[in-house]
């Protein structure tokens, strides 16, 4: 019931654009109708089970009272032993609706304890290993060995990847999608464990380090931003709560969000609602970015963080994130390829391998893939 309403609720916009209420409704209404249905069930069974046992224990009585006043009468048994039965009767009863009370509580608790075990049994696949060590300075040297990759076995995502991304350059992986540009980044933070081969930060292979360090050291713009329902400030600080309201503010004037947010109308304590509701998607875009930038990892991954944000302020984006390689290194995977033209290094990737690599110009000499998707976008306009 919950899923049902939730899922409802979170996709009303979608439910109202597409005119799909009456659907909606009807869909709601009959989960609504099932629980209350089996609610009703529940409730009428206990009804009945209960006060079924004390009726049950009340004849026994009866009968114990009958029976021995019956034997007293006609065999002169004495009356102190009748009165004795019932007195067991009363010992003998007492655990048996306490058992039927607990059954009735078994129930309900295996019923739930069901889904909470089915939860906790879900096996953790990334976890530290025996005798992870912290990586306590960081470099920022991400190097990618021989890596292969698939999340079903019968389908590689990335095959035989080798990269090595220098400390404090800017390295743009560009392709088509799908190919697996986030799996890569995905890998580098070690949200997945590569299936061969190895992802090395600063020489260690990731799997030998904590996962906390290994975290701690590379700060995270995912493709699909997420915000909390609470202050845009405290958004921007999550990964510090200590900054202070100057670095929140310096952070912010990075990603270029700074004036958008000085217009609202409570500024740095707006209220994002929730999943950031309230901004525009290029906003929620450039907040995720603060937050990356604030975090002050050595390393700096973009997943096309800025897809929503027009051209010009990202190209504002581009050049304060240019500002920051030297004392970062910054991955960055990148749609419109304008903004990856200073790259140290670009990659692009084709059927999950790296189908040429080189800086800008170098690539565009070459005349292949990149030429092509460049040529095609500056088409465009
Ligand atoms: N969690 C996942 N489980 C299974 N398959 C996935 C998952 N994430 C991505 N894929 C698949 O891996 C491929 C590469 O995806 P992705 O790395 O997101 O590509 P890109 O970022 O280059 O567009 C896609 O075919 C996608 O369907
Ligand atoms: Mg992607």
């Amino acid at each position: 019931m919950n899923t049902a309403l939730n899922d409802h609720f979170s996709g009303i916009s979608v439910v109202r654009a597409f005119g799909q209420e009456e659907r909606s409704a009807k869909k709601v209404h009959l989960t609504l109708r099932n629980f209350t249905v089996t609610m009703l069930k529940a409730l009428f069974r206990g009804a009945f089970f209960n006060p079924g046992v004390n009726f049950l224990t009340s004849l026994g009585l009866v009968i114990v009272l009958g029976a021995g006043g019956y034997f007293a009468y006609k065999y002169g048994t004495p009356v102190s032993e009748v009165l004795g039965f019932v007195f067991y009767l009363s010992l003998f009863y007492g655990p048996i609706s306490g058992l039927a009370q607990l059954m009735e509580g078994a129930q309900e608790a295996l019923a739930g304890g069901e889904r909470v075990i089915e939860i906790l049994d879900t096996p953790v696949e990334i976890e530290n290993l025996d005798g992870a060590v912290p990586l306590e300075t960081c470099k920022g040297n991400v190097k990618f060995e021989n890596v292969n990759f698939s999340y079903d076995p019968a389908r590689p995502i990335l095959k035989d990847i080798t990269l090595d991304i220098l400390p404090g350059t800017f390295t743009a992986l560009v392709g088509p999608t799908g190919v697996g540009k986030t799996t890569m980044v995905n890998l580098a933070a070690r949200f997945y464990d590569p299936s061969g081969g190895i992802v090395r930060l600063d020489g260690y292979d990731l799997r030998e380090l904590t996962l906390e360090s290994v975290r701690k050291h590379i700060a995270f713009v995912p493709q699909d931003t997420f915000l909390f329902n609470t202050t845009l400030a405290e958004n921007i600080a999550f990964a510090r709560p200590e900054a202070s309201f100057d670095e929140i503010v310096a952070a912010a004037k990075i990603a270029r969000i700074h004036d958008d947010i000085l217009e609202m109308p409570d500024g740095y304590e707006s209220i994002t609602g929730e999943r950031g509701v309230k901004l525009s998607g290029g906003q929620k875009q450039r907040v995720a970015i603060a937050r990356a930038v604030l975090a002050g990892a050595p390393v700096l991954i973009l997943d096309e963080a800025t897809s929503s944000v027009d051209a010009e302020t990202e190209r504002m984006i581009q050049r304060s994130i240019d500002e920051l390689t030297g004392s970062r290194t910054i991955i960055a995977i990148a749609h419109r390829l304008s903004t990856v033209i200073n790259a140290d290094q670009i990659a692009v990737f084709k059927d999950g391998e790296i189908a040429e690599r080189g800086t800008h110009s170098e690539l565009m000499e070459r005349g292949g893939l990149y030429r092509k998707m460049y040529d095609l976008q500056t088409a465009e306009g």
